[in-house]
């Protein structure tokens, strides 16, 4: 396998039935070697810098009802909040003031927040803070929607594809395509946003062959940003007896990103720091640098749980901030508060 996974390093690019090989066949050592090649690989690219961005999360309203997530429409027992215009700018005042310079909104799908009202709150943050990147994270809108948005100044949006399987899409996806959900990513890609796209590992009967349809799929979108994380069941869902992922398929998962798209920012979730302490720190060392340390108010932190055992939800955002930084430079890394864009890419291009 380290014939494969040399090859990968060396061109960035396995065919289909290759990465399938390489998923069904690596042993412990192939695993080792394989995180070996992607810290190097991020070095080549990023150095250790690891990049920071403040996550708020602005509302947890979602009329979708993806089988996994905790915020899906039908969870009677979700405490539902909306932040208003005033509470995101303070969640933007104390993130740059602790030294952020990347505010990233995401919701669950909230018709509340309407165009106008998303392009207010872009506008006013790029007002006050013209040296920050915003980046929306809303799920999916028109393409009219996200041009509007970008106009208004925003500069990079999140999407998750999920999972490239048209199969299990379906079955977590009641009402939704994964035609759609690519049709959107190309829009926002084409409109000049810096976009990120991702996946779940361990979902309910994924194979390795649906991995090889995210990695090839990511590998032919070319995204700016690779959002992987394991799913974790919340208690809640449909989904709430299943298996979570493990630590070990993410951490591969991360480190064959950073192998196929050296230059992409990738993100050590959150959810992978709440199945494992040390998570985010085994996912640095294997490819990732970016963390989304939050920045939403404490009051409504416990009330954004996608998943059960969430980490960080009592915690203010100087803790996680402090936390984090610890975290990274005892994990062998430095902390980077720049704005971080993606080395292969300006706005203009
Ligand atoms: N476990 C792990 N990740 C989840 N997400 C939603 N629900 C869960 C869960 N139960 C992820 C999705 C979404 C992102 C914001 O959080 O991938 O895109
Ligand atoms: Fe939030 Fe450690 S990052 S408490």
């Amino acid at each position: 396998m380290k014939v494969l996974i040399d090859k990968l390093y060396t061109h960035n690019y396995l065919s289909r039935e290759e990465l399938l090989t390489l998923l069904n066949s690596m042993t412990e050592n192939d695993k080792e070697f394989l995180i070996n090649k992607a810290h190097e690989t991020r070095m080549k690219h990023y150095g250790d810098k690891v990049f920071m961005r403040g996550l708020i999360e602005f509302t947890n309203y979602c009329k979708r009802n993806c089988m996994y997530c905790g915020i899906r429409a039908a969870n009677k027992y979700a405490d539902r909040y909306r932040l208003t215009i005033e509470e995101i700018l303070e969640a933007c005042e104390e993130g740059y003031n602790l030294g952020y310079r990347t505010f990233v909104l995401q919701g669950g799908e909230d018709d509340y927040y309407g165009d106008d009202l998303i392009v207010m709150i872009v506008e006013k943050i790029k007002q006050k803070y013209p040296d920050c990147a915003v980046t929306l994270s809303i799920g999916e809108r028109s393409c009219k929607s996200y041009e509007k948005y970008f106009k208004a100044g925003a500069d990079r949006y999140l999407m998750r594809h999920e999972t490239a399987s048209e199969e299990l899409y379906k079955r977590l996806h009641p009402g939704m395509t994964l035609e759609n959900r690519k049709k959107c990513l190309r829009e926002l890609k084409d409109i000049g946003y810096q976009v990120g796209a991702g996946f779940m590992v361990g979902l309910p009967n994924q194979t390795n062959e649906d991995y090889v349809n995210d990695l090839m799929f990511l590998k032919e979108l070319e995204p700016h940003m690779v959002g992987i994380g394991p799913f974790i069941p919340h208690k809640d869902t449909p989904l709430k007896g299943e298996h979570g992922g493990t630590v070990e398929t993410t951490i591969i998962m991360l480190a064959l990103v950073r192998l196929l798209l050296p230059n992409v920012l990738l993100p050590a979730t959150t959810a992978l720091g709440s199945i494992d302490p040390i998570g985010r720190e085994k996912g640095i060392k294997a490819g990732a640098n970016v963390v989304m340390p939050n920045l939403s108010p404490l009051s409504v932190r416990k009330k954004y749980a996608l998943y059960d055992g969430k980490i960080c939800t009592g915690d203010e955002a100087a803790e996680c901030r402090m936390c984090i930084e610890g975290r990274i430079k005892r994990a062998g890394f430095s902390v980077d508060m720049s704005r971080g864009d993606n080395t292969a890419w300006s706005r203009s291009s």
